[in-house]
Parts: structure tokens; C-alpha cells; sequence
């Protein structure tokens, strides 16, 4: 590993190719948009509890709409997350509802991804900062909404940067190509303005003949893995295998996983990653088997104001989603599914935390769109925000 705890990138002199179609691995429907229909402004949304099966629109009229489309992960995924927040704000304020009371409850929809409070809240400064300067209804309405299409826009762009330093970092780590990649839940266009964080990097690997697998964990309770994860695999020609969350011991211990690919929901200022549930337990795996564990996710994801580990909230979801499978999610027509089936006895108690948190010394680097730090540490990750604020 370097002696530098951030570096700009293994390659500084890549060129970041520009983001010609940041939705080119979803050809159908956008992740999100913004419409102006003539009933008045609305937000569009992939819903993606419906995916594989179907690609269908879920049109948000009001902030309260797009609140329950977080909570029930129509759209989910941290960078997209705090993109929604802000399209949120700006549609509240575009419709005359109460701004601030808006983008409380958007910021409060899920605790564990950072980036939905700072999409919400850069959104409502915007706004905020227009009525300081004067500016009536409408112009402040403009003003939240043109911070919600910076954001999305620079998503896009901190997506196309993290694959480039990201797919450096593997060719560095690992010389001679032929990348074997393991990723945990969901991490692609469906979660970004761009083509995503871990699965951006895996994608370019792949564009560049040098992925030889990736290993797709199915990711229960909700499958984002086997419904999400595989569909964009498959949507891309991407050599892929799904593979159920416990064989995933067995495949490293058949030395088949050159790497861990992952994003985050939250980076404590000490390096502390909270990700989806399960990624935890491959970090000490891949530590055990000597395998690189790599975190890739945008600045906006490093919340400096939670000090450790111990300080992220951890979202706890309903036990149905244990004891039941396939709720709420539709089955793929012609497949044999459940449909909402109980797997346990009735009133089973269920542990269903969203997300775990993985501790800064079992991850090896942290892949942003302004480098990588590596090791992780308090002080490379302060370095790196410090850069990124001063761009
Ligand atoms: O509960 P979800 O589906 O919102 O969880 C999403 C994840 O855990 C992702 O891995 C994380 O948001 C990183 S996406 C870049």
C-alpha cells in the first residue's frame, strides 16, 4: 500500500470521459427525473420494487408522495437519495407547500444514507438564500430547483470520476487484468445521476475487457443484488453470477474473488462505512482471505459530523420483510414465485437491520471522485474533504 493516505488518483493524467448519457445502462426509464406537465411539476421516479419485471414510471405530485417512495425503496440508494431530496424540496416549493416542513421530512424518510439530508438541505439553503435576497415565490422556487439539477448533474460527473480512479486502483492492486469482483446490494445507474459507485467501476473494468466476473450477492431481505444488481449486469453484457449472500465464504475460500467492490450509505470522519447489511461480514472475510476491500462512494457520502461507527444510525425495517419473501416486490412473469409467501411460523420476531458498519481497518481504500485514500484514516479523510471543498 502507498505511504499517502490520499492520492489524487493512481493515474492523475486520466482523462474523466465526459457523461455523453449518464442513463446509458438503462435504456427505458430514467432513475429520476423532473417533469412539467400541464397539471403542474411533478417527480418521476423508476419504481424500482417492480423490478426486473417491469420497468414502470411512479409520478411523486408532492413531497409527502416521494417521502413513502423512500420509505418503501421505490427509489433508494444513497447518491440518488440525496438527488430525490432535493427534487423533493424544489417540488414543494414549485407547489406552494411549506419548504422547510418539506425537506424535514424528506431529510427524516430513512436515517442511515447521509447524502438524502444533504440533498434536502442544499436544496432548501438555495431556496432559502433566494427569499433572503428578495426573490418572490417562483424565482425561489427556481433557485431550489436549479441546486437539485447542480446536484444530480454533479453526480453524474463524481460517478465517471470514481470509475476511473476506482478501476486504477484494481489494475494497481491487481497487475495483469482479468478482475474478479465481488459487490454487495445495488450500486449502479439506479442509484445515481451517473452509472453509480462500486458498479461504475466494476462496468468500466468491463468496458475494458478486464472484468472477468462479477460476483453479484442476491443481498436479502430485499434482493437488490438478484433483482437490481443482476438486471443491470445483464443490461450491459457484463460476465455476471448471482450467488446466495451465505455461498459467498466458499468462493473465497475457492480463491475465486480478487476483490470486494461496495458502496456506502454513510463514511464516519474516522473511516467507519455503513453499507448494506452483510457488507460487514465481507470485509472480515476478505481480510481473512487476504483480498482487497474496497469502498467506493461520493464525497457527499463522508459525513464529518459523525465522529465513529458507533454514531450512525443504523435503519431497522419491518420484520415481514424476514419473515416474508418476495413483499412487496412482483414477481417476474413465468417464474415460480411467492408473492408475499411466509417462510417462518406466524408471529415470528424478526432482526432486520438495513445496514451494518464496517469498521475503518478492514477497509482497504475509499474510492471518491476526488481520489483515494488508503489506508483509511481520520486524517486522509479530512484531507480529502478539505480538497473537495476547496474545489
Ligand atoms: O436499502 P438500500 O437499497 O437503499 O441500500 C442501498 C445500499 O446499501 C447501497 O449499497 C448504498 O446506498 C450505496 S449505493 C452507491
Amino acid at each position: 500500500q502507498s505511504g499517502e493516505s490520499v492520492r489524487p488518483s493512481a493515474t492523475p493524467a486520466a482523462p474523466v470521459p465526459p457523461v455523453a448519457s449518464p442513463q446509458a445502462a438503462l435504456p427505458g426509464v430514467p432513475t429520476i427525473r423532473w417533469d412539467e406537465p400541464p397539471e403542474g411539476p411533478v417527480i418521476v421516479l423508476l419504481d424500482q420494487t417492480r423490478l426486473p419485471a417491469e420497468e414502470s414510471e411512479l409520478v411523486c405530485t408532492d413531497a409527502p408522495a416521494l417521502v413513502q417512495a423512500i420509505r418503501t425503496l421505490a427509489v433508494r440508494g444513497a447518491p440518488v437519495l440525496g438527488i430525490a431530496g432535493a427534487y423533493g424540496v424544489a417540488l414543494a416549493a414549485a407547489r406552494g407547500f411549506d419548504v422547510d416542513e418539506a425537506a424535514d421530512a424528506l431529510a427524516g424518510a430513512r436515517p442511515t444514507a447521509v447524502n438524502l439530508v444533504y440533498g434536502a438541505r442544499r436544496a432548501q439553503e438555495a431556496h432559502r438564500a433566494a427569499v433572503a435576497r428578495g426573490a418572490d415565490g417562483p424565482e425561489a422556487a427556481a433557485a431550489a430547483l436549479a441546486a437539485a439539477r447542480a446536484l444530480h448533474r454533479e453526480d453524474a460527473e463524481a460517478s465517471a470520476r470514481m470509475a476511473v480512479h476506482g478501476l486504477a486502483l484494481l489494475d494497481e492492486l491487481m497487475p495483469g487484468g482479468g478482475h474478479r469482483v465481488l459487490t454487495h446490494c445495488n450500486t449502479g445507474a439506479l442509484v445515481s445521476g451517473g452509472e453509480g459507485t462500486a458498479f461504475a467501476v466494476a462496468l468500466a473494468a468491463h468496458r475494458e475487457g478486464r472484468l472477468r466476473r462479477l460476483w453479484v450477492d442476491e443481498t436479502r431481505p430485499l434482493l437488490q443484488g438478484a433483482r437490481l444488481t443482476a438486471y443491470e449486469a445483464a443490461r450491459n453484457d457484463m460476465p455476471y453470477t448471482l450467488l446466495t449472500d451465505n455461498a459467498a465464504g466458499s468462493l473465497f475460500a475457492s480463491g475465486e474473488v480478487d476483490a470486494v467492490l461496495i458502496g456506502a450509505d454513510r463514511i464516519a470522519a474516522d473511516g467507519s462505512v455503513a453499507n448494506k447489511v452483510g457488507s460487514y461480514p465481507l470485509a472480515v472475510l476478505a481480510r481473512y482471505h487476504h483480498v482487497p476491500f474496497i469502498v467506493v462512494a461520493p464525497v457527499t457520502t463522508v459525513d464529518m459530523g459523525t465522529p465513529d461507527g458507533s454514531a450512525i444510525e443504523v435503519e431497522q425495517r419491518a420484520g415481514h420483510e424476514v419473515t416474508e419473501v418476495t413483499v412487496p416486490f412482483v414477481p417476474v412473469a413465468g417464474a415460480e414465485a411467492g408473492g408475499g409467501t411466509a417462510v417462518a411460523p406466524l408471529g415470528t420476531q424478526a432482526y432486520n437491520p438495513a445496514f451494518d458498519v464496517t469498521p475503518p481497518e478492514l477497509v482497504t481504500a475509499i474510492v471518491t471522485e476526488e481520489g483515494v485514500v488508503s489506508p483509511v484514516t481520520a486524517g486522509g479523510l479530512a484531507e480529502l474533504c478539505a480538497r473537495s471543498a476547496q474545489v
